[in-house]
């Protein structure tokens, strides 16, 4: 049967995907308790890769329960070289600009700080009222201390998605720090790095990307895109688990302006002298703060190896072509339904989860999981975020995902459903 004959609507569209697809190996190096769950939420925490239990019952018993404090001879610049690894697999980075620390709200603070700082008597940080909510917060926290004034662009309409039209609107002489997410948490819209940060450039600010939700699935070109700033986390597209350890990417050109507010032991240039006095490492180490959590970034190790090893054109491909898939699914099965969808349809302006939305969102979602082992987010108001994670998912797997949230939506059984108190959503 060639592809062309086969529609969207067909399983054997989805399977004839996979038998082509050159990453469908790499799902076989996930852990899978339940091979008929379809896991449709690699975007808020991936898979855990089977290498990494290995990697980690290794480090417990042949370095930390045996090496005891000796141990950290080799693991005292690990945030560096498994931030170099990041760099290298998923940023466009060259090493010594990305470490891997402290979570991504510390790191954001951090370096949202001091861009503010290196841009004394400019008083205005802009960002997005669609950003995620810990960068929201921290910058008003940041404005409120520092004297500014917080400018949120009103994308909540549509895409969530800012044009550089929209953001020139905003910017003059007096703002010091713009601040985006690369892809929006809730819509999936991926926005335009090097356009948007070169027009904050121009008008004399920095820029700080948040690229949680970008991280392993789309390809990034910092170095080449004239990148300043940008944090992001390692458990979603990065499968590192739960907590794992986030990034800070510092570009070597402004490494020296800028002086993260905490200053900790770690970022001393004699480290060991312990003397009187800061005196900053020259270097990426100079925004450390403090001792690293080796666990997490053996976990870190693990993963961004194997996504180093399928590279990121190929996942990227694969997120597009999955992606592409949901959307012909959801003009055949979904729309009819009263579903909306709430992301960009052109490849080039989404990663790697699309977004619909349906009035009786909250009770879907809860109905995937309970009555059809379908796992996938629920975001307010009325948002169901549904991903491929192209490593660990296949193709097959996001049509049965959908096959199983038409059949919720077209016999109402999520009527049945009774919203629990979960705090997590
Ligand atoms: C875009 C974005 N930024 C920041 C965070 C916060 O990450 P953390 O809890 O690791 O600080 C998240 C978490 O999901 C996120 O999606």
């Amino acid at each position: 049967m060639s592809k062309s004959s086969v529609s969207a609507i067909d399983r054997d569209y989805a399977v004839q995907l996979d038998a082509n697809d050159s990453l469908a190996q790499y799902k076989s190096r996930f852990y899978i308790a339940d091979l008929n769950q379809c896991y449709l939420d690699g975007n808020s925490l991936g898979r855990m890769p089977v290498a990494t239990q290995t990697i980690i019952n290794q480090f417990l018993q042949d370095e930390w329960a045996t090496q005891l404090v000796e141990g950290w001879n080799t693991w005292i610049d690990e945030a560096q070289s498994v931030g170099d690894l990041i760099g290298r697999a998923a940023l466009g980075a060259a090493p010594g600009q990305t470490l891997a620390i402290d979570t991504t709200s510390v790191n954001f603070y951090q370096l949202c700080h001091a861009a503010i700082t290196a841009r004394p008597g400019r008083r205005t940080v802009i960002s997005d009222t669609s950003n995620f909510p810990t960068d929201r917060y921290i910058l008003e926290g940041l404005c409120r201390d520092l004297g500014c004034n917080l400018v949120l662009i009103d994308d909540s309409d549509g895409h969530e998605y800012v044009t550089a039209e929209k953001l020139a609107q905003h910017l003059n002489d007096d703002v010091a720090l713009v601040t985006l997410s690369v892809i929006q948490y809730r819509s999936g819209a991926l926005h335009d790095i090097p356009r948007l940060t070169s027009l904050a450039r121009e008008a004399g600010a920095l820029f700080v990307w948040d690229a949680s939700h970008a991280v392993g699935v789309v390809p990034m070109k910092f170095d080449a895109d004239g990148v300043d700033l940008c944090v992001g986390c390692t458990y979603k597209y990065g499968n590192s688990g739960p907590g794992s350890p986030g990034w800070m990417y510092v570009s070597t050109a402004i490494q020296q302006e800028l002086q993260v507010p905490i200053q900790g032991w770690f970022a001393q240039n004699d480290q060991f002298a312990m003397a009187q006095g800061f005196d900053r490492s020259p270097t990426i180490r100079g925004f450390q703060i403090a001792s690293p959590s080796v666990i997490g970034l053996r976990c870190i190790q693990s993963a961004f190896s194997m996504i180093e090893e399928a590279t990121l054109s190929e996942i990227a491909m694969k997120a597009a072509t999955g992606t592409k898939l949901m959307f012909e699914l959801f003009d055949h099965w979904l729309q009819p339904l009263g579903c909306s969808v709430i992301t960009p349809r052109e490849a080039q302006q989404r990663g790697g989860h699309i977004t619909i939305s349906h009035p009786e969102a909250r009770r879907i979602s809860i109905a995937l999981r309970e009555q059809a082992n379908v796992i996938a987010d629920y975001r307010q108001p009325d948002c169901i975020r549904l991903a491929i994670s192209p490593l660990a998912t296949s193709y097959s797997e996001v049509w049965d995902g959908f096959d199983r949230l038409r059949n919720i939506i077209s016999t109402k059984s999520y009527e049945q459903v009774v919203v629990s108190g979960s705090r997590v959503t």
